[in-house]
């Protein structure tokens, strides 16, 4: 895939996310090919290509999920150096994926926080893991105590977005210790 910057005359810190010149290599195989990318702040954008085009591996990176082979991934206009999950994350990007990680026999609630359980005096808190599902699902209709089990695709797919800022606030604050897997 390879993909122009479309930042006009844009500066550069206007970008709240922005990729240059990306590569990423499997083995013998380029996935990707000096791909460039800038996001504005309350921007949406969409990113289309065939099978294989390589844009998995274009959402990986900029979520921290993968190492690019070559290139650049700023936030903020500042050049990231090795961007990981959980500080992607931090920075409040979080990528939601097709296939929802969910365990079924978990409530909706525990799924919610998966990975970021908060703890107090070394056990989890489970006042504040429902209350703080209580306050992300507020709305949805999906009931926290509910095996996930038990809920509709729509439901499922709501619990999974509605992770994200959960989990970008989580991640700021210290009272968690585990990281989303
Ligand atoms: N882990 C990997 N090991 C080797 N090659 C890979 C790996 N992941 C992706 N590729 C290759 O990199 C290229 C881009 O793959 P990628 O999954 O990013 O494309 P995609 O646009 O997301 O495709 P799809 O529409 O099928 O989801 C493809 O040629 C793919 O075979
Ligand atoms: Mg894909």
């Amino acid at each position: 895939m390879t993909v122009p910057m479309t930042a006009g005359s844009q500066a550069a810190s206007d970008y709240v996310l922005r990729v240059e010149n990306l590569g990423k290599v499997y083995g013998g195989a380029v996935a990707l090919r000096d791909v460039s990318l800038a996001i504005r702040r309350g921007s949406i954008h969409g990113l289309l290509g065939e099978n294989g085009a390589g844009k998995s591996t274009l959402v990986g990176i900029m979520s921290g999920q993968r190492q690019p082979t070559t290139g650049t991934l700023y936030l903020d206009g500042v050049a990231i150096g090795h961007a990981d999950v959980p500080s992607m994350e931090e920075a409040g990007v979080f990528l939601v994926t097709q296939e929802p990680m969910i365990i079924d026999h978990l409530s909706a609630a525990e799924n919610l926080m998966l990975g970021i359980w908060p703890r107090r005096f070394g056990f989890v808190n489970w006042r504040k893991l429902r209350k703080d599902a209580a306050r992300m699902l507020a709305g949805t209709g999906i009931d926290l105590d509910s095996p996930a089990g038990k809920l509709d695709a729509v439901a499922r797919g709501a619990s999974s977005t509605s992770c994200a800022p959960c989990s970008a606030a989580a991640r700021s604050s210290s009272s968690t210790s585990r990281r989303r897997p």
